[in-house]
């Protein structure tokens, strides 16, 4: 880590790396009824020591974009098209062994439900320095000492005496703190962070999200947060991808995204939200519901609910294109957004062909 620190400043800076870019993703998954497509052409990047936020409603399509990237998907889910490079690494091209060793040292994941995650018959200490022993080659001993100093790190009270614990005799927070500390034992690149909150109290996601920014600054790690809390988003991330029934329907700096956005759903999410918005506010005040994966409409995924829907948005599947200096958008109407009435209710009547 101190190297990357130290190179050159005439190199591009640390912080403009992407570490992770990801193009054109497909996921799908088998279902008794035939394929369905939950991610389609979904594409980013994750810089190093910044945050890129996943924002969508249940069921978008975020989850399985991670576990893709991850090579975690269910047997029934696979990877049909696109690529993801994690640095120089292209991690759909790779053998299964390749991956997991490029995975294991370079990225690390943790889940919403922390419990579920951890082995309930080993020790914290045990689970925390296998890594070491899988990766490094570490001894037992050796092992058990980096997994006290881990402890330590994410915060956790007496690692010396609490090591030997097991998962079922932890808070929901500390659990969680420990899945954080599995994840950044091997100083990963990239972490992905799927929900880390949810499942937890309000004081404690606080001190969580703390936790996940204190270690992105001291390793430079690049951090994909994936959320449905838009307050999160605007606290925690520096870039914003913006998700909606398995495609991404507008992404950029949040600072743009959020003061001026040119997608009516993202215009709809910001406007669905109290201006004190606290954290845990969901996204679901927008009338209707999107749409089942399995029956996703010609054209514009989100035109249901959409108050800018007309003929061609029936027609045509809006691509992403440039709609500000660091901000793009699928829609065919993105110019018209800002203007549009927060209230304004879906268009039907003449236009609709259904
Ligand atoms: N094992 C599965 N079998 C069938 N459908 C699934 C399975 N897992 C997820 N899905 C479907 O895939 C879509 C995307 O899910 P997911 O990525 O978990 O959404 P998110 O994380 O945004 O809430 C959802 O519509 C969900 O119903
Ligand atoms: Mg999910």
């Amino acid at each position: 880590m101190m190297t990357e620190i130290l190179e050159p400043v005439s190199r591009t800076a640390p912080s403009q790396q992407a570490v992770l870019e990801v193009k054109d993703l497909d996921v799908d998954i088998r279902t008794p009824k035939g394929t369905v497509r939950v991610v389609s052409k979904v594409g980013f990047s994750a810089r190093s020591g910044k945050t890129l936020a996943l924002l969508g409603e249940s069921g978008c399509g975020k989850s399985m974009t991670a576990k893709a990237i991850a090579g975690l998907l269910d047997p029934v889910a696979s990877v049909a098209g696109g690529s993801a490079h994690l640095e120089s690494h292209d991690l759909f091209s790779m053998t299964a062994k390749q991956r997991r060793s490029v995975a294991g040292e370079g990225l690390g994941i943790v889940f919403q439900d922390a419990l579920a995650a951890l082995n309930p018959v080993y020790t914290i200490g045990t689970q925390l320095g296998e890594a070491f022993r899988i990766h490094r080659g570490a001894s037992k001993k050796q092992a058990k000492v980096e997994a006290i100093e881990l402890m330590r790190r994410v915060g956790i009270p007496e690692p010396e005496t609490r090591v030997n614990s097991y998962p079922h005799q932890f808070s929901g927070g500390m659990r969680q703190r420990i899945l954080i500390a599995m994840a950044v034992a091997l100083s990963p690149k990239l972490l992905i962070a799927d929900e880390p909150t949810t499942a937890l109290d309000v004081t404690v996601q606080a001190q969580i999200m703390q936790l996940l920014r204190s270690l992105r600054t001291e390793e430079q790690m690049a951090v994909v947060l994936i959320t449905h809390d838009l307050a999160v988003v605007a606290e925690e991330a520096d870039d914003v991808c913006v998700m909606y029934a398995g495609n991404v329907v507008e992404q950029g700096s949040v600072e743009t995204v959020f003061n001026r956005p040119t997608h009516p759903y993202t215009k709809g999410l910001l406007s669905s939200v109290p201006a004190d918005a606290h954290r845990g506010s969901s996204l679901t005040s927008i009338p209707g519901s999107p749409p089942e994966l399995s029956k996703i409409p010609t054209g514009c995924v989100y035109q249901d609910r959409c108050p800018l829907a007309s003929a061609i948005c029936r027609e045509q599947r809006p691509e992403l294109r440039p709609t500000g200096p660091a901000q793009s958008a699928a829609c065919h109407f993105a110019e018209q957004v800002s203007a549009l009435d927060p209230q304004s209710e879906p268009v039907t009547g003449q236009d609709s062909e259904r």
